[in-house]
């Protein structure tokens, strides 16, 4: 885990404008002070994402939110009791002093209190807010681990906390309460149907008047090699036909059982939704790396658990398809 003199030393870097990746419960991020502009800038440019997709500020506590947000309604207070610490962000109309650079000049602002323990002691050492996409470059897949962090980036991230993998493993859920009516905007490990218990009223899909949430592309958090979604039997009959043709085949699957075939690199992933999604991101950046011609992924079911998870997979097969996210 990680000791008080690494935090002291994360800290220094985030003072001093630099970068630090570390842990959450969902996914890492790619930390910088969300009060310093220059230092927020140089997220875009180790990334490689556009200006124009905001990022989520990541706060200690429910507290600090009126230092980042302004005209608070009443669900924020109620989503955060349930959910905070925890895998929720919550979209809110922004205070005046945050940087158009984190909100992508939009007038609302994204704000999460994550329950790592390692991000909870950054956090509150730190005392701001850190300003954190996932800890991936642009489209790719998400990193949740330490060592996916470094493969990444290298050494153009000054420090990387390595917290071991984690937990929920895909990103948080996107509520915005800037509207009129709460919208959905990522759908997460924290469903639909868990807000609207707490919220007691219905969410919205996201409309035409929702805030942008650019990062939720069509195509994103795609591997390198072309990947598809589908069935079980289809997916045994595409394997069996592609290598015959001799080329070398990764598969996800779930229940399908392993046929025999040549140039078959075959992954079982857990069954339940929770295992499947915490091992999602590693299971595929080891099959991107296996040098298959393709990946085939076992679609998941179509119940609410497998919603977040389909999701991501989607923009997967949509990213893989082209060499980058546009
Ligand atoms: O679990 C997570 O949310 C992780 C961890 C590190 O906290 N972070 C994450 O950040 O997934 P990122 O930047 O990869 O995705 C944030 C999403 C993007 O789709 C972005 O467009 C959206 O949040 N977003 C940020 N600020 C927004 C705003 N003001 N209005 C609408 N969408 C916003
Ligand atoms: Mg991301």
């Amino acid at each position: 885990m990680v000791s008080d003199r690494e935090i002291e030393n994360a800290v220094a870097v985030l003072r001093a404008g630099g970068l630090v990746a570390f842990p959450t419960e969902t996914v890492y991020g790619l930390g910088a002070d969300a009060s310093n502009p220059e230092a927020v800038r140089k997220i875009f440019a180790v990334k490689g994402r556009p200006h124009d997709h905001p990022l989520i500020v990541h706060v200690a506590d429910a507290v600090q939110l009126a230092n980042w947000a302004r005209d608070i309604p009443p669900q924020a207070g109620k989503l955060a009791r349930k959910f905070w610490p925890g895998p929720l962000t919550l979209i809110l109309r922004r205070a005046p002093k945050v940087s158009d650079l984190v909100t992508g000049g939009q007038d609302t602002v994204a704000l999460r209190v994550p329950s790592h323990p390692v991000a909870q002691a950054l956090l509150r050492a730190f005392g701001g807010g850190i300003a954190a996409p996932s800890a991936n470059r642009f489209g790719r897949v998400s990193a949740t681990t330490a060592d996916h962090v470094r493969r990444e980036f290298g050494a153009t991230v000054d420090c990387v906390l390595d917290g071991g993998a984690a937990d929920v493993g895909i990103e948080s859920t996107i509520v915005d309460l800037s509207g009129a009516q709460p919208a959905l905007l990522r759908p997460g490990w924290i469903t639909a149907r868990q807000l609207q218990d707490v919220l007691d009223m219905p969410l919205a899909a996201p409309g035409a008047e929702s805030p942008r949430a650019p990062g939720t592309l069509a195509k994103h958090y795609a591997p390198q090699t072309p990947l598809l979604m589908m069935e079980a039997d289809l997916l045994l009959e595409l394997a069996a036909s592609l290598t015959r043709q001799g080329e070398r085949v990764a598969v996800l699957a779930r229940c399908a059982h392993q046929p025999l075939l040549p140039g078959l690199v075959w992954m079982m992933a857990p069954t339940e939704a929770k295992g499947y999604a915490h091992d999602l991101y590693a299971n595929l950046r080891q099959l991107d790396e296996a040098g298959c011609g393709t990946i085939l992924v076992e679609a998941p079911p179509p119940d609410a658990a497998w919603l977040a998870i389909t999701d991501r997979l989607t923009r997967a097969v949509a990213g893989s398809a082209a060499p980058e996210a546009t």
